[in-house]
């Protein structure tokens, strides 16, 4: 049985530094709103809608990349790392947005993409036409080929999105060359993270961005900088993030060092030690600041793992993907959620939550599925579709438990809202590198990534006054903000009454009990109830009306009306209640 009661005081206190009861709302740039009507979201976009997110009531907003890119990966290719992309924006327009955001209490967080940059860096185009050997092909990967004429790739490496990690280049006199690595695509190299120049030249990076008022970064990748020495050959293959089909395949009986170990040579370029190091660097620039934060998209398991990248002098949240894949099953998500206060906590770090990102399928879609397709899969027309209603009902209750646990959460645009993935996209609106590497047989992520409903009748929902770059289906009249904020029992004013009861009640709470009659084990096996402070919160995560013991006045239900019977209150099925005492 897990422990009934988690005190754990890095995840909330009263004086704690802000960031470890935040809620930060994650904009993804081309799909916010539109400032300029060309179809694509922007800066000015966001600055004119800046208020929607103070009113929502989250504390910072992280940007997905905004800079300077061929978009081959929706800018996670970036080819200047101190400039905006002209389709976002410029510079001056990041500074209107960081000065109006802090009038509203908002702070900007950066996504900051050191893996790989794009194969139009002017570092890499230098790369390119310099020699083998040279100082300019030493900020990236570059190997010769094997087999007699260096034809074959120098390992088995497979691509997250497909295809060999490597590719061949033709020298400056127009021969066949040395191969250059790529863990995402061709037009995405990855940089060598052991040469110093890389190492300076990314401390000037963060240090601009910092001194324009950016209060921290996401890092991209941040488990994958550094690569095995000598490079050897994979075990075995994965498209996920993490190199591990199954989250659940790491739990074994060996000790930490020893599964962290075995990982480490089974995945060459996932979670090796050196990235620590890369980690502490960042943190120290990071500390000439006040009060700034970085969070890692560091995709490792198990959890205990992850913390290992929270620990002191490191990052200060990493995202909690291991709560994110957990299923809906009570148990599985009272351990995650107990396993994640112990393992962060031991570190002295808060947990993060989250449900939704642009890089899964939408919580909203993916709870409406038994069996979830693989992480980075996407939904296309052909595949099996999902029950909508239960996963609209489950991603409320499910966004409802989360929103009251300590540490800090992220919401990705439009969860807000209730929007679901776009299961149906036509092939033809496909820009993910991974639907064009995997030949199709992989739809990819775009489903996760169709613009905002803001207002109107008609799409484009008051988005953009152009065309926009995703479809936005006419079936979402309902969800826009617009309709949401009329509607008291909409998805948006769960979220906005949870976070405003959250600042009130719950920042400040301390830890979690789990409420004995609901622990596993218990008969209650469709029940999950904890309190914090004079908040508790009961999910029924059950197809029926279940009856709870919990006291106190009702403040939040995400779906359906409690009622009381027998002195008791009646949860509705597939929703969450909280009750404040
Ligand atoms: C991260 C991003 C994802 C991107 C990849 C390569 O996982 O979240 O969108 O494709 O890195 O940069």
């Amino acid at each position: 049985m897990s422990m009934p009661t988690t005190e754990l005081l890095s995840h909330d206190r009263k004086d704690a530094e802000w960031w470890r009861s935040s809620v930060i709302y994650q904009i993804y740039p081309r799909s916010f709103a539109d400032g300029n009507g060309d179809g694509m979201g922007d800066l000015p976009g966001v600055t004119g809608r800046l208020k929607s997110l103070a009113d929502l009531g989250v504390d910072a907003l992280w940007f997905s990349p905004f800079f300077t890119s061929p978009q081959k990966d929706a800018g996670y290719d970036v080819a200047d790392y101190k400039n905006i992309d002209s389709r976002f924006g410029t510079l001056a327009d990041f500074d209107s947005l960081v000065a109006k955001a802090k009038t509203l209490g908002l702070r900007i967080i950066v996504d900051l993409v050191p893996n790989h940059s794009s194969d139009q860096h002017v570092w890499f185009q230098a790369a390119l036409k310099a020699a083998p050997g040279s100082k300019e092909r030493a900020r990236y990967i570059f190997r010769d080929g094997k087999g007699a004429n260096g034809e074959l790739p120098p390992n088995n490496w497979e691509s997250v999105f497909g295809g060999s990690t490597w590719t061949r280049i033709t020298e400056a006199d127009g021969t066949l060359g040395q191969w250059y690595l790529h863990i995402f695509d061709t037009s995405q190299p990855d940089f060598n993270w052991q040469n110093e120049e890389v190492r300076a030249e990314f401390d000037s990076v963060l240090r601009f961005w910092l001194d324009r008022g950016a209060a921290g970064f996401r890092i991209d990748v941040a488990h994958g900088m550094i690569k095995a020495d000598g490079l050897p050959d994979i075990i075995q293959n994965s498209t996920t993030m993490s190199g591990q089909d199954s989250p659940d395949a790491v739990k074994t009986e060996e000790t930490q060092e020893e599964l962290i170990r075995r990982l480490q040579i089974e995945n060459p370029f996932w979670g090796q030690e050196g990235v620590h190091e890369i980690n502490r660097r960042f943190r120290s620039i990071l500390d000439e600041y006040d009060d700034r934060v970085m969070c890692g998209e560091a995709w490792v398991h198990p959890l205990s793992r992850m913390a290992s990248y929270v620990k002191p002098g490191e990052y200060h949240q990493t995202f909690n993907f291991g709560y994110l894949e957990t299923p809906w099953n009570k148990e599985k998500l009272q351990d995650v959620v107990t396993e994640s206060l112990n393992a962060f906590g031991a570190v002295g770090a808060p947990s993060t939550w989250v449900l939704s990102n642009h890089d899964v399928i939408r919580h909203a879609t993916r709870m409406g599925y038994d069996q979830v397709p693989k992480q980075g899969d996407g939904i296309g027309p052909k595949y099996a579709q999902p029950d909508e209603a239960k996963g609209q009902r489950r991603a409320r209750a499910a966004s409802a438990f989360m929103l009251g646990l300590p540490g800090g959460a992220y919401i990705y645009q439009g969860e807000e809202l209730g929007l679901p993935e776009h299961t149906t996209l036509e092939d033809k609106y496909r820009e993910d590198p991974t639907f064009f590497r995997t030949q199709g047989a992989i739809k990819g992520r775009d489903g996760a990534r169709v613009p905002l409903p803001w207002s109107g009748k008609t799409t484009p929902f008051g988005f953009s006054t152009g065309k926009p770059w995703l479809p936005i289906s006419q079936s979402w009249e309902e969800l826009t903000v617009e309709n949401e904020l009329v509607d008291p029992k909409s998805s948006l004013q769960m979220y906005r009454n949870a976070l405003e009861l959250r600042k009130e009640f719950l920042v400040g709470a301390g830890g979690i009990n789990w409420l004995e009659s609901t622990q596993h084990g218990s008969k209650r096996d469709e029940l999950l109830s904890y309190s914090r402070g004079t908040m508790t919160v009961v999910m029924n995560l059950s197809d029926s009306p279940q009856k709870c013991e919990a006291v106190g006045k009702l403040v939040i239900v995400s779906s359906g009306t409690v009622e009381a019977r027998d002195g008791k209150k009646v949860i509705p099925p597939r929703s969450t209640g909280w009750f404040l005492a």
